[in-house]
Formats: C-alpha cells, sequence, structure tokens
C-alpha cells in the first residue's frame, strides 16, 4: 500500500470505476443470475469460469483461483504496480490523483519507457508532415488516391517518413533520446560503416498501437517499387507480433457491441473497412493469425469472421486461421469475398454499401467454406475424385453435433452430386461411430463445466471446513453475525486461513461498522488470502439466514474444536505411555484415536 495516496482518494478510484464496467473492457461478461460470467484472462479456457460481481465489487475465477477487486484486477491484467492501477483507473474516471509517479517504480523498463516516448513523438512528427507540410505531401497524395480521407487518417494517425537518410535520426536526438536504445527500437538503422541511418524513408507510416491506444511499432509502406513493399519495427519486448492485432484498441468497444469481430490480413484492409463502416475491424501483423490472438479475441466475442484475400495464399491461411479460431472456441464465419480480391480492392471497386452487405453480411458459414476449399484437391469432373471428395466431405459433415444442421449440409451434397440422402445418412452414421460420437453429450458437458466442477470440490471438504466458509461468507455481508462469531467463537476457527480472515475482519469492523468485501480484500496485503476472500465471497447465501443456521455452524465448528482437543490429549497420552515403555497401553490409545478419527469422517 501506497503511503502517499490517501484511503480517501483510493475509496473514490474504487467507487467511480465499476468492477463490471472495467473487466468488460477486457472480457465480455454475461449476466446470470446476480452475477456476471465471462472467459478467465488469466487462465485459457473455453467454457466461463471467471465471474465478477457488481454488489461486492469483486471478481474470482473458479478455474485458476485468481480473484480480487477492481485494483487487483488492472495489476494483473496490465502487468501494473499498485500506483499504476491507482493512475490508470484514476485517468478512466477523470478522479484527480496527486502525482507521486517519481516515488514509486515503474512496471515498464527504462529503456522501453523511452522507446514509449520517442514512438509517440515519430507518430506526431510523421502525421504532421504528411498532413500539413510539403514534406509530406507525396504520401498524403498516395493516401488520397486510394480514397482515404482525411478524417481516416487523422484516426489512424498515418504518416510520412521523408526519403532523408537522418531526418527522424536528428529529430529524436535533439529531443535527448539515446541512439542505442532507437537502433533497438528499429526506429534507426545501424549500418555496415557504423553510421545511424532512419529505418523508415519515403514510407508511409502506419503506427501500430497496443491495446491501450500506445504506439509500439510501425510499418512502412513503399509509395515507389522500394522493396519489402511493408517494411515493419522488428519484434522486441513491447512489440510481439503474435500477441497484438492491428487496431484492436480501436476496435474493441465496437468489438463488444457487436459481439462480432472481423479478421483481416493487412493495414490497408482494415482502414478501409473502418471507413467503410465494418468498425470491428483488425489484422494480424504480416504474420499467420496465433493462438494467443485466437485467445484474445475469444474473450470478447463469440463469432469471428474471417475476411482475407480471396487467393491462394489467403484461401490457405484463413483455413488455418479458422482452426486456430474454433479451437479457442470461437464460432467462426468467412466473408463472402469474389476470387482474387482483396477487401480493400473490393470497397474500391464497389463501394461501402456493397462492402457491407454482400461481402461482411453475406459470410459463409465455416462448413460452407470448407466444402469449397475441400475442392481444391480434386478434379470434381472425374467420377473417382468427385466420390473421394464427397467422402472426405462427410468425415468432416460427421463432425457437427447438431442433426438439424447436418442435414442441411446432406441435402446440399445430395442435390449437389445426385447422391440420395438415405446413402449419405448411413455414411455419416457410420462414421459417427467410428468417431465415437453420437450419445455421450452429458458426460462430455460434465467435463467442460469448471463451475459444477467447482461445486464438486466444495462438496468434498469436511463438513466444519464448509461450515466454516459458510459462516466467513455471512460475516462478509453482515456486521451483526460477525459480532454473534465473535462473541461465541472469536478466531477459533480451524482452519488457519479462516482464522486469519476472521480476525482481520473483526479489526476491520471495528474501524468501519459496515460490510464492504471489496475495501476489505484492499487491506489484506497477503496475495492468497484475497483470492481465498473472494472465493469465499462468491459463494451463494440465503438472504435470510436465520439465527438457528448460524448457530448450527458454530456448533460445527466447536465440536471440530473439542474434537482436536480430544484427539490431541489422546496423542500426549500416547507418547508418555511409549516413553514409559508401556507398548500395550501405547497400542490401546492409537486405537482410541483411530476410532475417534473414525468418528469424526462418518459424520463430516
Ligand atoms: P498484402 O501484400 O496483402 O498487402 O499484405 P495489402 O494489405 O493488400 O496492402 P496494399 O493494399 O498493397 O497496400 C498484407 C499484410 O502483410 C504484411 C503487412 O502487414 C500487410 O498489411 N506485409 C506484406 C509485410 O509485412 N511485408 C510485406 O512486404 C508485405
Ligand atoms: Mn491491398
Amino acid at each position: 500500500m501506497p503511503d502517499q495516496v490517501s484511503e480517501d482518494v483510493i475509496e473514490e478510484i474504487r467507487k467511480t470505476n465499476d468492477i463490471v464496467d472495467v473487466i468488460g473492457e477486457y472480457i465480455q461478461l454475461k449476466k446470470q443470475g446476480r452475477n456476471y460470467f465471462g472467459l478467465c484472462p488469466f487462465h485459457g479456457e473455453k467454457t466461463p469460469s471467471f465471474s465478477v460481481t457488481q454488489e461486492k465489487q469483486i471478481f474470482h475465477c473458479f478455474g485458476c483461483g485468481k480473484g480480487g477487486n477492481v485494483l487487483t484486477f488492472v495489476m494483473e491484467m496490465e502487468q501494473y504496480t499498485f500506483y499504476e492501477a491507482l493512475k490508470f483507473l484514476a485517468d478512466r474516471s477523470s478522479v484527480d490523483l496527486p502525482d507521486f509517479s517519481h516515488q514509486h517504480k515503474s512496471s515498464i523498463s527504462q529503456e522501453n519507457q523511452s522507446i514509449l516516448s520517442a514512438s509517440e513523438w515519430i507518430t506526431k512528427l510523421y502525421h504532421h508532415l504528411l498532413r500539413y507540410t510539403k514534406d509530406g505531401k507525396a504520401g498524403y497524395q498516395y493516401f488520397n488516391e486510394r480514397g482515404i480521407t482525411d478524417e481516416t487518417i487523422d484516426v489512424f494517425q498515418l504518416g510520412f517518413a521523408p526519403n532523408v537518410k537522418d531526418f527522424t535520426a536528428e529529430f529524436l536526438q535533439k529531443k535527448g533520446f539515446h541512439q542505442q536504445i532507437l537502433v533497438k527500437s528499429g526506429l534507426l538503422s545501424l549500418n555496415e560503416d557504423n553510421s545511424i541511418t532512419d529505418r523508415f524513408r519515403g514510407r508511409v507510416m502506419f503506427p501500430i498501437r497496443n491495446h491501450l491506444g500506445k504506439t509500439i511499432a510501425f510499418g512502412g509502406r513503399t509509395i515507389s517499387d522500394q522493396e519489402p513493399k511493408y517494411l515493419n519495427s522488428p519484434e522486441s519486448e513491447l512489440f510481439q507480433k503474435g500477441k497484438i492485432l492491428y487496431n484492436f484498441d480501436l476496435a474493441k468497444k465496437h468489438i463488444r457491441n457487436q459481439s462480432e469481430a472481423v479478421l483481416f490480413e493487412g493495414y490497408m484492409d482494415v482502414i478501409s473497412a473502418y471507413q467503410a463502416g465494418v468498425k470491428n475491424a483488425v489484422a494480424t501483423l504480416g504474420t499467420s493469425l496465433t493462438s494467443s490472438q485466437a485467445r484474445l479475441l475469444r474473450r470478447y466475442v463469440d463469432t469471428v469472421i474471417i475476411c482475407y484475400d480471396a487467393d491462394k495464399a489467403g484461401t490457405e491461411a484463413a483455413y488455418k486461421a479458422a482452426g486456430l479460431l474454433q479451437k479457442a472456441g470461437c464460432h467462426v464465419k468467412i466473408a463472402n469475398m469474389p476470387d482474387n480480391m482483396d477487401p480493400d480492392d473490393f470497397i474500391t471497386e464497389y463501394g461501402t454499401e456493397a462492402f457491407q452487405n454482400q461481402v461482411i453480411k453475406s459470410s459463409l458459414t465455416f462448413t460452407n467454406f470448407y466444402m469449397r476449399y475441400l475442392k481444391k484437391d480434386y478434379n470434381l469432373s472425374l467420377e473417382g475424385d468427385r466420390i473421394q471428395y464427397i467422402e472426405k466431405l462427410l468425415e468432416y459433415l460427421a463432425t457437427i453435433e447438431s442433426s438439424v444442421e447436418r442435414e442441411y449440409y446432406l441435402k446440399e451434397v445430395s442435390d449437389s452430386y445426385n447422391v440420395s440422402m438415405d446413402s449419405l445418412k448411413q455414411e455419416i452414421q457410420s462414421n459417427r461411430e467410428k468417431m465415437g460420437l453420437g450419445k455421450d453429450k452429458i458426460n462430455k458437458n460434465r467435463y467442460t463445466n469448471k463451475v459444477s466442477d467447482h461445486e464438486h470440490v466444495k462438496k468434498l471438504l469436511p463438513a466444519f471446513h464448509n461450515a466454516e466458509r459458510q459462516l466467513l461468507a455471512y460475516m462478509l455481508q453482515d456486521v451483526s453475525i460477525t459480532d454473534k462469531v465473535q462473541e461465541e467463537i472469536g478466531a477459533s476457527f480451524n482452519i488457519e486461513e479462516h482464522k486469519v480472515i476472521a480476525t482481520h475482519l473483526y479489526a476491520f469492523y471495528e474501524e468501519h461498522q459496515q460490510a464492504d468485501v471489496s475495501m476489505f480484500v484492499e487491506m489484506l496485503t497477503d496475495d492468497r488470502l484475497k483470492q481465498l476472500v473472494t472465493d469465499i465471497a462468491m459463494m451463494p447465501l440465503h438472504e435470510n439466514i436465520s439465527n438457528d443456521e448460524i448457530n448450527d455452524y458454530i456448533r460445527n465448528i466447536r465440536a471440530e474444536n473439542n474434537n482436536k482437543g480430544d484427539i490431541q490429549s489422546l496423542k500426549e497420552e500416547q507418547r508418555r505411555a511409549e516413553q514409559q515403555n508401556d507398548p500395550i497401553k501405547a497400542a490401546g490409545i492409537a486405537m482410541q484415536i483411530i476410532e475417534l478419527q473414525k468418528q469424526w469422517k462418518s459424520i463430516n
């Protein structure tokens, strides 16, 4: 806890940043009962076990156990220090946070801070040149000819790097940046003769922003015939191509609103699509989609529309990307792009509306796409090939779970290739049997349902353990229940962590007089305790708990205390008997202990 920022300010920052809104900016949350659920951003999963309660302002993952309040979440998610998380949330909700940054360690290294700062300068410089100066005119004309408006140029901060050897180098040197660091970041190049020159020259520039909107790298496109067509910043700690998506920061809110993302291959495709009103657009950065990017998308949406070039390479890439996205749990559609066009060409040629309606809204299902894609391996005018194609297709169709959907496509195959539905169905059935698919749906669900796994684990705990958790859950919500427990059993909980939580809670209520789980979590310093408290606070509770129920829990806890006491004294007696060289007596006591333990196990 920082000593400089006052409790009041922290409190205000917490109160003005609703946990559901903040977490909702990172994952798609769906309301179920009183809680919100989503896919945990901290561990890979396909079924949601991550839950957030608005009432208590806390989150908890039943899968990996992470939990806490809004500040803990931001720290974990952004790898921020406590102060940085405070600053982030204060900015988000326009709360004044006194500047203590000089007193706090940053989570970003000096070097990376310097690279970020230089990149910001360069973004502004290149953009300014393009928009307002003679030196950038060539770049401005280039975008103009490609139909990109001033407004779009501003939104994407597009720029121009003049064709001068050391324009950027000099600019940044004057600003006091170390050349070595700039070389490392790829803004400048170190040549064989040890001279240092600009990396990007005579290119239109696409700043690449991270999810928070900070420029972390650049892509530069030639406007003549320079090779390569696109030159990108090299990979670095800040810029990992496989982990980020171009335009994700701006697309995020549209992706969330529409529950759908459109995935492109190129910067220009995203920019044209955005200009054409398709704002939930993101792209990979010149490499194939990675599973990390697929998981990132999955956290936000159910459906991803792949809108790649409709050429051989693009179709192949789309097939691979679809596989990865499906593996991550996404529903995949493929944009309906005419052969040999790329999205940007299409928009330039046919316009905005055609793109929205004929390409994006008319996306194919993955199965439909696959039926076309598979044809590439066969010459369908030959009967033998045709049969092989249909057999291969049926192998895939057999994996579709919905029988309605299966029949729909079978009908299409039946019509196109003149094969009877009956024989197709027969073939599918035998395929399904071979694959072990069919009747065991319930088992499968049971496997993937993390929440019920958790319930399962809870049931296996001994009764006193559950009683302690239940009681703590009520205590976290209610001061008067806490008072009663304090009077009756004090800190005599049997589980060490519960003891610690109860103690802290008694202290907390002395100071605060009212329940506030999120604030309580904030006061705990031990991460494991924080998580345990959020876990317990998430337990479902009865609205009007009776005194009897509370008394029951207390009785249960006391009984375990006594039992432990009994066994403890028997064990001492046994030790004494051993010391006195009385093995028969010792064995007798050992039997008693086992008997007691057995009794307790059966009761609990
Ligand atoms: P494309 O070659 O399909 O370019 O590369 P494009 O999107 O149609 O671009 P324009 O319309 O010619 O301007 C798609 C993506 O592949 C990466 C870039 O990220 C580009 O956006 N790429 C391409 C490179 O990294 N280097 C290259 O030389 C070419
Ligand atoms: Mn293009």
